[in-house]
């Protein structure tokens, strides 16, 4: 049945087709023709008669990935003209089109007639000169860089501002998972003042393993290693500098925040035991690393780390390495985005999507009467002060030596800070030399929290720092 024609009151005059070249964030007042890349290719690529020109520097997991799309798929308006990595001869392959410049030389990529670039070899030097050089030059350019985003994603996107072209980052979160593009396009006319998300596929790998198979975090990270799900060195996983990265990133684009990844705090996953699957289940609850922020007037709340979550909730649900992506928003509410969070293919999935949504908006633009000589919109970031001082209630685990009063001296400090016991739990039958249990915490900040735990680390009965996690209900 057809919806039929709009309430005069929302719009009482039709809007002509626009289009705004900033960036996708106006990608909701454009109007684009059913099949974006059957329309003409942008003016100097229509006068060599070959399409949007793409060229591809970094043939990798993700590069070779689009590349095989882009073959299989052939997008009808869209030439790959250049493959470019150090390197190069060993990683020709047989079945990309014989008219594809196979170079390692990155400058002649950047000086070629391309109208975009596609940046996939990662890290910040030299992929960040490339893109800058780039949109320098007037070139619109696709990422998958999270590292270059997190730090110079603002700066970025203002520089593709000013020289009216755009870039696009769609897969530096969350792989295949489309929040980006759903963030800076189809919820932006929402308010929103909230992201929280599973955001590290080898973290919730791991924690996940450690549930199912109760085994100990050294040999959930070694299976990781094994499957190819870790790196020899996961620090940045496991510590949380990869999902604060992103997390930055989601701040960027949804709630309109530019705010450095150092600047969010983040609690590592190392400390956590299969013993605390044990009393989470007590409370109806798993662990995942949590990244979430909060956005209030000029402060935004913000950290990353091992969380309590319960077990019915979308976060608790989350398996292996699926990443998870809540939205809360003034108007619109809670949305969710779950998917593949990583992988050479579901990732060159939003790098292809991000380079069509490119292709067709310079094609618009190009033909366009009314905006061709339009300058973009410039872009518009708030840089608020970020705060970990969430108020939550809390999970204390404890291992102890055994001995009589234990209990009472930590009730002694907790009630010395105003904190309020909320249970206490103990498992029958363990080792009385390195004793597991548990007390939580009604709810309260993290600053208030804080100077107990630096007075219990004095303890003498404890055999390994207090663990302390907050539980998100
Ligand atoms: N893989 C994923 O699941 C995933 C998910 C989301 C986002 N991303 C992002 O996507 C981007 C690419 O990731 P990837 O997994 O495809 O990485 P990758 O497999 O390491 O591929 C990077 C490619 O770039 C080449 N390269 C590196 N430095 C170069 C330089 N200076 N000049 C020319 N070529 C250079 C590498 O060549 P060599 O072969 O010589 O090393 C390699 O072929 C990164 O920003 C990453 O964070 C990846």
């Amino acid at each position: 049945m057809s919806p039929g024609p709009a309430p005069p009151f929302l719009f009482p005059n039709p809007p002509l087709p626009t289009y705004h070249v900033a960036h996708r964030s106006s990608r909701e007042s454009q109007t684009l023709p059913e099949t974006d890349l059957t329309l003409d290719p942008a003016p100097a690529a229509r006068s060599r008669g070959t399409g949007t020109r793409v060229a591809l520097i970094g043939f990798g997991t993700v590069g070779r990935s689009v590349v095989k799309i882009l073959c299989e798929t052939q997008p009808r308006g869209l030439q790959l003209t250049h493959i470019c990595n150090r390197n190069v001869e060993r990683k020709k392959q047989p079945w990309v089109p014989t008219h594809v410049i196979w170079t390692s030389d990155i400058d002649s990529v950047l000086a070629s007639d391309a109208d975009i670039i596609i940046e996939l070899i990662g890290g910040l030097s030299p992929a960040g000169q490339i893109v800058r050089r780039a949109l320098e030059s007037g070139k619109s350019v696709v990422t998958a860089n999270k590292q270059l985003i997190a730090r110079h994603g603002s700066d970025l996107l203002q520089l593709a501002a000013s020289k009216g072209c755009q870039l696009e980052f769609g897969a530096s979160v969350a792989g295949g998972v489309p929040v980006l593009p759903a963030l800076r396009t189809g919820l932006c006319g929402d308010r929103l003042h909230g992201i929280a998300g599973i955001l590290n596929g080898t973290c919730n790998y791991i924690l996940s393993r450690i549930e199912g198979a109760r085994i100990p975090f050294i040999e959930a990270l070694e299976e990781a290693q094994a499957r190819g799900y870790a790196e020899a060195d996961a620090s940045e996983d496991l510590d949380g500098g990869d999902a604060r990265a992103k997390l930055a990133i989601l701040a960027l684009a949804g709630l309109r925040s530019r705010v450095t990844p150092e600047s969010i705090r983040a609690r590592t996953i190392r400390a956590i035991d299969a013993v605390d699957f044990e009393y989470a289940a007590e409370l109806e609850c798993t662990i995942r690393q949590i990244s979430r922020a909060r956005l209030d007037r000029e402060t935004l709340y913000a950290e990353v780390g091992p969380s309590l979550v319960p077990v019915t909730s979308p976060f608790g649900r989350v398996q292996s390495n699926q990443n998870l992506v809540l939205t809360s928003g003034r108007y619109g509410g809670d949305m969710a985005f779950l998917g593949a969070g990583a992988g050479g293919d579901p990732t060159a999935v939003a790098v292809v999507s991000d380079l069509m949504f490119v292709a067709a908006s310079l094609q618009v633009r190009a033909t366009s009467q009314q905006n061709a000589d339009s300058s973009p919109e410039p872009a518009n970031f708030s840089t608020p002060q970020v705060s970990s001082d969430f108020e939550t209630p809390w999970y204390l685990r404890f291992f102890v030596r055994d001995q009589p009063g234990i209990v009472a001296r930590l009730a002694q400090i907790m009630s010395e800070h105003q904190l309020n016991i909320d249970s206490l739990l103990q498992q029958p039958g363990c080792d009385k030399s390195a004793l597991p249990f548990v007390i939580t915490l009604e709810p309260c900040r993290d600053s208030m929290l804080h100077p107990a735990l630096e007075k219990m680390a004095s303890l003498e009965f404890l055999t390994r720092p207090c663990l302390c996690l907050p539980i998100l209900r």
